[in-house]
């Protein structure tokens, strides 16, 4: 497995599901880490049980005041921040395009899209004084294809893929790379949520992708490690699609 002695990151949404694996994974292999989420109860109990080298921060994605504290903490306890993953997501609100409204759009905007920009944005001062990093934002497949019901998702989604690339380009010459991981379908509160409100199964997904059964978040976490690592370091601007083979067809 990859090593990330000497890293110190920041992983958004890392009180639940995907993230909560990467900060579990990442701190076996070494980084220092700050868990920043909406979920207080679960990402401090998380961070009480991996010890001294995590610490959560309340950090609302859409908020710049959230970031610039997160990161100036972060800081202040660990050093220079070296990794971003952006992780943290809204599911969308599974309507159709008629019925999505304004207010609904905006608001899975706010935290898919405006959110992950935001991240990158005051980031970008730490990295330079750590002398580079790794920022790994997280799509999903509904990033590289498009999916019924699911335009709020989908636009933020592919806008996740866009921007990644447009800063990776930016950013080479800061000795910072960006790429962005495209899961398929993960087992994690989000989506048994998302089924629970739709009261569907989760099998027409499964049955979707060629390998015929949803992914443990272990198996995301494992890629992010890859690209927060320098076993990456010549990886940047890739979307790297860890699906199942769902968009491969
Ligand atoms: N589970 C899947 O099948 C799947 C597939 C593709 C992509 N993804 C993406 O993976 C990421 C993680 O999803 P998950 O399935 O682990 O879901 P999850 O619900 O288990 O975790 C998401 C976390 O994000 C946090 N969050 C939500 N809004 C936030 C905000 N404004 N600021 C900070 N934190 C916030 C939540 O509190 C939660 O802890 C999301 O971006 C999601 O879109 C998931």
């Amino acid at each position: 497995m990859y090593d990330l002695q000497g890293k110190v990151a920041i992983i958004t949404g890392g009180a639940s599901g995907i993230g909560a694996a990467m900060v579990r994974l990442f701190s076996g292999l070494g980084a220092s880490i700050t868990i920043g989420d909406i979920q207080d109860h679960l990402g401090e109990a998380l961070a009480l049980e991996l010890g001294d080298k995590v610490r959560f921060s309340r950090l609302d994605v859409t908020q710049s005041e959230d970031w610039q504290r997160a990161i100036a903490d972060t800081e202040d306890a660990f050093g220079p921040v070296n990794v971003l993953v952006n992780n943290a997501g809204h599911p969308g609100y599974q309507r159709t395009v008629a019925d999505l409204t304004q207010e609904e759009f905006r608001h899975v905007f706010a935290v898919n899209q405006e959110g992950v920009f935001l991240g990158m944005k005051y980031v970008l001062a730490s990295m330079g004084r750590a002398g580079g990093g790794s920022i790994v934002n997280n799509s999903s497949a509904w990033g590289l294809v498009g999916a019924a019901n699911n335009l709020d998702y989908c636009a933020t989604k592919w806008a996740i893929t866009g921007m990644s690339k447009a800063a990776a380009v930016e950013l080479a010459p800061t000795n910072i790379r960006v790429n962005s991981v495209h899961p398929g379908l993960v087992l994690t509160p989000m989506v048994e949520a998302n089924l629970k409100m739709l009261g569907a199964s989760a099998e027409p997904f499964i049955s979707r992708m060629p390998l015929n059964r949803g992914a443990r978040p272990e198996e995301i976490a494992n890629v992010f490690a890859f690209l927060a690592s320098d076993a990456s370091s010549f990886v940047t601007g890739l979307a790297f699609a860890a699906d199942g083979g769902l968009t491969a067809q």
